[in-house]
């Protein structure tokens, strides 16, 4: 499914928090508002730069600053407060920080811009491309590369300047152009030895399902080869067995299996600081179920 042709729409960070009700393994989310200018209703999410503004992360004093705080960056005194957040917070609530980031232009983007999107809807989208190029499971295109080398450069900065807490497990759509932005995003960057980017190919992290081809996935034998040292999740199948090319994913049953990925990870993986790389309308349905304001 295809929302929008501006890509990276949103390059920044979300603060959310977990609470599970001590009667059963039901898990309910909440943003947490006031720490990212992307919580604002008045940010426009049109003009958004992810690159200008820090990821997003607003300038401020926090209760949990330390006397020292002064020679500490906004991202170490953020990263103090979330940890401060967790220590003191009942034991059934937990706050994590999601770094959403969708991939660069894919020749289906390209395409729907050079057909409009009227044709491309009803014609184009269902076929595997044309004469020239493929769309079925979309690869970058060079536009595409640039700017997952900007996030790259972005984060190397943050990294050298910020000291930004870099994620401590990676998360991954497994259609092509997700896995391409994510390795490009995160390859080279010198990362802790003990978080490298080593990510998990994740099926419900895909886009919404809808009759195009570009929403329709490799096979797991080509994932694995492109990325043979890269995690892919345990009974992830061989074909793809959800895309039929004639049926629809609703909005309501991809909010369901965003909340279904969003349990299996804040159920089984202890990090605080986590990387999606996924598509503008998984995003923005991560975002409904995690309470924040609609940002796509
Ligand atoms: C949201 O942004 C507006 C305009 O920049 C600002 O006046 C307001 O205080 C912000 N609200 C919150 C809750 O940060
Ligand atoms: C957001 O910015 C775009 C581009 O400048 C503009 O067209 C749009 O009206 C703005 N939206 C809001 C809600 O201000
Ligand atoms: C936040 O602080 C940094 C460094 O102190 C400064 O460069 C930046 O312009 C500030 N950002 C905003 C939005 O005020
Ligand atoms: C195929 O589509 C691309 C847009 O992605 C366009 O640039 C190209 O000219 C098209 N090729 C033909 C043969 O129409
Ligand atoms: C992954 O990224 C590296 C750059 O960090 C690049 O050299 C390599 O070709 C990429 N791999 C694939 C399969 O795209
Ligand atoms: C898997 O996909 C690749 C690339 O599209 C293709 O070349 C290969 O034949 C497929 N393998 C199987 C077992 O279907």
């Amino acid at each position: 499914m295809v929302r929008f042709a501006v890509p990276l729409c949103l390059g920044g960070a979300v603060m959310a928090s977990a609470t599970a009700a001590s009667s059963s393994s039901y898990i309910q989310y909440s943003t947490v508002k006031g720490y990212f200018l992307q919580d604002n209703n008045s940010a426009n999410a049109t003009t958004f730069d992810y690159t200008a503004s820090n990821f997003g992360l607003i300038n401020q004093t926090y209760p949990s600053d330390s006397h020292d705080a002064a020679s500490l960056t906004q991202w170490e005194r953020f990263s103090h407060l979330v940890w401060s957040l967790n220590a003191n917070a009942p034991k059934n609530v937990e706050y994590k920080v999601l770094f959403l980031g969708r991939h660069g232009e894919g020749y289906h983007n390209a395409a729907e811009s050079y057909y409009g999107t009227p044709a491309w809807n009803c014609y184009w989208s269902l076929l595997q491309g044309n004469e020239s190029v493929t769309w079925a499971d979309a690869h970058l295109t060079k536009k595409g590369i640039s700017q997952a080398l900007k996030a790259n450069a972005f984060w190397l900065s943050r990294i050298q300047t910020q000291k930004i807490p870099t994620p401590q497990s990676y998360y991954v759509s497994p259609l092509s152009r997700c896995l391409a932005t994510a390795n490009l995003t995160f390859g080279g960057l010198p990362l802790p030895a003990n978080h490298p980017f080593l990510p998990t190919v994740k099926e419900k992290l895909r886009e919404g399902i809808s009759e195009h081809t570009c929403d329709h996935r490799s096979n797991k034998t080509y994932i694995h080869h492109t990325f043979p040292s890269w995690n892919i999740e345990p009974g992830f199948t061989e074909y793809d067995e959800l895309w039929t090319g004639v049926t629809s994913e609703s909005d309501s049953a991809q909010d369901l299996r965003s909340k279904q990925v969003l349990d299996d990870i804040f159920s089984t993986d202890c990090s605080t600081w986590l990387s999606f790389t996924s598509h503008s309308g998984e995003i923005a349905s991560i975002l409904r179920v995690l309470g924040h304001r609609s940002f796509c």
